[in-house]
């Protein structure tokens, strides 16, 4: 399980996804007996020396770690920080690289995470070709890949210029939480689940990830993707894949990869008939933003898998900025019972139907609700509940956070949780008569649950949250 030395070239070093996710996750890998012997050589456009990146490093750990580092752990780690601006040029780089390199001895791995803007990518890349970084090197790449299917297939041809696909890992979070590869261990490794996981029993289902957070300085990048492209077409299809695929083969990258664009291949087209766009109230008087902006904050649609295992079981998915609760939740409603002998006043069937609930939250949950008898006279039913939590296992402390967990995998060199070129556009593909026509934003009020036509959109069902 432990990673071979490495080093760890990041691009977009003083960028905002380094200070929250990536420098503390590489931290933790590093002070952990899982990654020991890392090194990182930080690039960006910022002049900064050794000494104010690792500075910057110390407050992002402060501000954003969540396990804090001892000063004798800080002082080992601060040591293998590095910083190159990005003006001194690939050479520069090459050369600091190589250094480190030969400091952790012969076979140790390069890493390179592409922690920068899409247009960025592409510069990225070449600048590592011209200085020899890419023979024997693995790149992680952020999305999004592409705007719609013909910038993603471009996108994709030309890093294959450059990298092989073996060396290429496009990451998506979602995947890495701990929630979301426990959709994988409950679906198959049990024999309970999965003869019910189908269109005979399942009557819908729910991907529900409303978000708090506004734009936190990221208008620039917001309004040019919006919920969307940020949201939809990368972690919750993602996720809705896990959910939807039949058994993979084996438990290997190639295998769930084909299973997982196979659900993709049977989506059906995104009819734009099917989607509500939002947009907050004030969006576009924040900085950075468009007065006439279109972009959306807030997105719900129904979705289709057309194949044997899933058609006509609709698939409802919500996201959006400014709402009024975080929460990220895949909800599968059962179908009810086919008939009733409890009195009407019973209670039966009156808080709708039975089930369960995977909650991708930092710390995982999987629920089970069903009807059950209150206690007392009479025959009174009420909703129950039964609950598993990560916090509940002996191996609570061993909890990785997404990003520690896919920066290790690709280290090892393991694409299981990695979305793959071919996924991505067929995705593109399925989303393309919503990217065609979208529907004009609908505002709503922040701290809300989205626009009202929402209700109208899950009708006859209605929205799980909130709780
Ligand atoms: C990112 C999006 O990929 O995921 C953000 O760009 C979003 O807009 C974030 O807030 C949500 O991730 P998490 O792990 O906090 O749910």
């Amino acid at each position: 399980e432990v990673a071979a030395p490495h080093v760890i070239v990041l691009f977009g070093a003083c960028g905002d996804l380094a200070r929250r996710k990536l420098l503390p996750g590489l931290a933790y890998l590093a002070v952990s007996d899982l990654a020991p012997e890392i090194r990182v050589v930080g690039t960006s456009l910022e002049e900064m020396d050794d000494a104010s990146f690792r500075a910057f490093t110390r407050q992002a750990l402060a501000e954003f770690g969540n396990r804090p580092l001892t000063d004798d752990q800080w002082a080992v780690f601060e040591e293998r920080l590095h910083y190159v601006p990005q003006a001194r040029g690939a050479d520069e780089l090459a050369r600091v690289v190589r250094e480190e390199s030969a400091a952790l001895g012969e076979g140790a791995g390069l890493l390179h995470y592409l922690s920068v803007p899409p247009k960025a990518a592409l510069s990225v890349i070449e600048s590592l070709r011209e200085a020899g970084l890419v023979a024997g090197s693995r790149i992680v790449m952020e999305k999004p890949f592409g705007t719609d299917l013909a910038s993603a297939v471009d996108l994709n041809d030309r890093v294959h210029q450059t990298f092989a696909e073996e060396q290429i890992f496009r990451i998506d979070h979602f995947l890495g939480k701990e929630a979301a590869q426990n959709i994988l261990a409950f679906r198959f490794a049990n024999g309970l689940f999965e003869p019910i996981w189908n269109r005979n029993f399942i009557d819908h289902v729910q991907i529900d990830i409303p978000e708090t957070l506004g734009l936190d300085r990221r208008a620039g990048f917001y309004e040019e993707t919006g919920a969307y492209k940020d949201m939809v077409v990368t972690h919750l299809l993602q996720v809705l894949a896990f959910v939807a695929m039949e058994p993979p083969t084996a438990l290997e990258p190639g295998a769930i990869s084909e299973e997982k664009n196979k659900v993709f291949r049977s989506m059906l087209p995104l009819d734009p008939g099917q989607v509500v766009r939002g947009q907050y109230a004030g969006y576009r008087g924040e900085e950075g933003v468009a007065r006439d902006s279109d972009t959306e904050t807030f997105i719900a649609l129904r979705c289709e898998i057309d194949n044997w295992r899933w058609a006509g079981v609709p698939f409802y998915l919500r996201t959006g900025k400014r709402m009024a609760e975080g929460a990220r939740i895949i909800s599968i409603a059962f179908k009810e019972a086919p008939r009733t002998m409890f009195p009407a006043n019973s209670g039966v069937g009156q808080a709708g139907p039975d089930h369960l609930t995977f909650d991708l939250a930092d710390e995982s949950k999987v629920s089970l609700s069903f009807y059950g008898k209150r206690p007392g006279p009479g025959m009174k039913l009420e909703k129950l509940s039964m609950q598993f939590s990560t916090r509940e296992t002996e191996a609570a402390g061993d909890v990785l956070e997404a990003y520690e967990r896919l920066l290790l995998d690709a280290m090892r060199g393991d694409h299981t949780l990695f979305t793959t070129a071919e996924g991505i556009e067929s995705l593109w593909e399925r989303s393309a008569p919503l990217l065609q026509s979208p529907p004009p934003v609908k505002p709503y009020p922040p701290g809300t649950w989205g626009p009202n036509a929402i209700h109208q959109l899950i009708a006859p069902h209605a929205w799980r949250l909130p709780f």
